[in-house]
């Protein structure tokens, strides 16, 4: 597990004892995520669902390290206000843009050159084909694609399942974290 400075950890403890309320990650699968963004030196990371906020946090520690930025999409403007002011708490906002809508109308409507080498999926589950229809001519060769809740809810994202491992430009796996994680790299 990360060492994580005091004034973040209390943001991340405080939001852990309404875990269930908000959706939020494991902190195991956030503790994955932000080793992963480090690991491959992630510049641009895009998350679809942001809830509170948690999950954005891991995400942007990770990229404050790396000199790398967070776009952060969610639906509902009273919980992405929330996040908002977290990430602020955290000291974490100018690396953040959060944006407010539906995640299928923002991702189509992206600039042609805005590129991301990192995605982490973790809005609705039975949209997570459409997202990763959307994202995968904005994403590098040599990214990824994070999903969560792939065993939690199988059936309901089975249909990006199969397309993800049916198509020759992924290779992925799925971790045991506590909802299940997938994992794709984007091999071409
Ligand atoms: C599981 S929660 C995200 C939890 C967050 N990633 C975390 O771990 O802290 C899913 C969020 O996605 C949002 N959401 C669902 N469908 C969406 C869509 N089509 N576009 C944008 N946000 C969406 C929901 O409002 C909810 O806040």
């Amino acid at each position: 597990m990360l060492l994580i400075e005091d004034a973040t950890e209390k943001v991340l403890e405080e939001l852990e004892a309404t875990q269930k309320q908000f959706w939020n990650v494991a902190r195991e699968t956030g503790n994955f995520l932000n080793m992963l963004i480090k690991m491959n030196k992630v510049q641009n990371a895009l998350e679809i669902g942001t809830s509170n906020g948690y999950s954005g946090i891991w995400l942007a520690l990770a990229l404050k390290e790396t000199c790398g930025r967070l776009i952060t999409i969610e639906f509902y403007e009273k919980r992405q206000s929330v996040a908002v002011e977290n990430f602020k708490r955290c000291g974490l906002d100018g690396i953040i843009t959060s944006k407010v809508g539906d995640a299928c109308i923002i991702l189509e409507y992206l600039k042609e050159d805005e590129l991301f080498d990192f995605v982490f999926m973790d809005a609705s589950k039975p949209q997570y084909l459409d997202y990763f229809k959307l994202i995968k001519p904005h994403l590098k060769k040599g990214g990824l694609i994070c999903a969560d809740n792939v065993t939690s809810h199988a059936a309901k994202v089975q249909p990006f399942l199969d397309a993800v491992n049916n198509d020759s430009d992924f290779q992925t796996e799925i971790l045991p974290l506590p909802a299940g994680l997938s994992v794709s790299y984007r091999l071409k």
